[in-house]
């Protein structure tokens, strides 16, 4: 088969890690890829979110399958522009993808069909949302309706906090049109998880269970980032409460697409909070999660080609996946100052080294080549991950490997997988 990978993040490098090692593959392509990724695929100077530049280089290449990594080409309507010329896509179409890019859609479609999740109320006009806070009290989370880069969502312990969040976001309009609705949103307590399900619209495949970790300083202190590591298995999440998500939150989720009309090819992933009621989506994204993914992909044993491709197709029928029982984690580095301002185009020292080490891979996110140098390029730079006979042991070749790898100002978390270690 014939395949391209849409995208260039630690994600991607993942995804095309995994896929460069099926039987099936005879050609792999990455748009736009990155130094790491080019080590797997062929990289090719298109971006992800050229819609018609990617329909023109999958039909010129004869592509059997394009897997859509990021959430913005599958909200530009890739996914309908390259089904409509019979190429097959692993990715929901944009109507469908609206479950990530707008929080309004999203909450309205769990509301219609039961889908638990926390109390809230939509507004388009700024006063309203300001005398509602007033009214209910604090806590309180205020969301933006549309895609902010992970920063849209403002959990407030006070009313004060509220009205600034709904002043930033609906007067201020620190995220432009993402800020044209709020929600305001009943503050849920418990314990976080996220789930993945591959789908094909009619069947359900749930990945194993990986904890992303989004703060970005340790003991989960300081502002939220895109992600700073990852691990997999989630002791958290019992074979009994994974049960319980996939009946109260996956299979509802489907039929309320499929009673919608909606095209969902793809994966599923729900950020929930397990609560003294149960399971409560907090948000669904409309892909894999970075860098989720990561550990995912160094657990996985089965070939993921095929999984993919079925899912496409509408074939997932009763596919299922082989895990290696062992834990897997991945560390980020990321440049100083992120997940503010921060240097790009650091050199980046070690990379070898780190990679050559057993049951490590080193994979890219925010690198380039410049002067034939692997530099930085991005706020999150690399996914350094692991796999141990125990999280401890993974941990341990994660961090050993982290710390062959040198650039100017790197960071990273000390304490990813705490909480499967406590
Ligand atoms: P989201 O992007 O919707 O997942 O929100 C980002 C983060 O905000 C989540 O990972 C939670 O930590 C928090 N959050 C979102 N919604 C709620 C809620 N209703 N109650 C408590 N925390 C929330
Ligand atoms: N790691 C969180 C996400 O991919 O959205």
């Amino acid at each position: 088969m014939r395949i391209l990978v849409v995208g260039g993040g630690g994600r991607e490098h993942a995804l095309a890690w995994k896929i460069a090692q099926s039987p099936l593959l005879t050609k792999l392509y990455c748009a736009p890829g990155n130094p790491g990724i080019a080590e797997v695929a062929e990289c090719v100077p298109v971006n992800a979110d050229d819609v018609m530049g990617l329909v023109l280089f999958t039909r010129e290449k004869k592509i059997d399958l394009v897997v859509v990594g990021p959430e913005d080409p599958l909200a530009q309507g890739l996914t309908d522009e390259l089904v409509t010329r019979g190429v097959r896509v692993f990715g929901p179409s944009a109507a469908a993808a609206a479950l990530e890019s707008s929080k309004v859609f999203a909450k309205r479609l769990m509301h219609k069909h039961d889908i638990p999740t926390a109390q809230f109320r939509i507004f388009d006009q700024a006063h309203d949302a300001h005398d509602h806070v007033e009214r209910i009290g604090a806590p309180v989370v205020v969301k933006a309706d549309g895609l902010a880069k992970g920063k849209g969502v403002i959990v407030c312990s006070t009313v004060a906090e509220a009205h600034t969040a709904i002043r930033e976001i609906m007067e201020v309009r620190v995220f432009g049109k993402a800020g044209d609705r709020v929600l305001v949103e009943e503050c849920l307590r418990g314990e976080e998880v996220s789930i993945l399900a591959v789908t094909d619209g009619k069947s359900i495949l749930a990945l194993e269970p990986a904890q992303d970790h989004k703060r970005i300083f340790d003991n989960d202190e300081g502002p939220n980032t895109g992600g700073m590591g990852a691990y997999s298995p989630v002791p958290r999440v019992t074979p009994g409460l994974a049960a319980e998500i996939e009946r109260r939150v996956f299979v509802p989720t489907i039929h309320a697409l499929r009673r919608e009309g909606l095209r969902y090819q793809g994966v599923l992933y729900a950020g929930l909070m397990i609560t003294r009621n149960g399971p409560q989506v907090l948000e669904y994204n409309v892909r894999f999660g970075d860098p989720e993914t990561q550990p995912l992909m160094m657990r996985m044993k089965s070939d993921l080609l095929p999984i993919l491709a079925a899912a496409a197709e509408g074939k997932l029928g009763h596919s299922a996946i082989e895990w290696d029982p062992r834990p897997a984690i991945c560390v980020v580095m990321a440049s100083g100052g992120y997940p503010g301002d921060y240097e790009k185009k650091k050199p980046i020292e070690g990379l070898d080294r780190a990679a050559r080490l057993p049951d490590v891979a080193v994979f890219h996110a925010g690198t380039t080549l410049s002067d034939g140098k692997v530099v930085t390029s991005g706020g999150r730079v690399l996914g350094v991950t692991a796999i141990g006979r125990t999280i401890a042991e993974a941990r341990e070749k994660a961090y050993h490997a982290a710390g062959l790898i040198h650039f100017d100002g790197a960071q990273y978390r000390k304490d990813i997988g705490h909480r499967a270690l406590a």
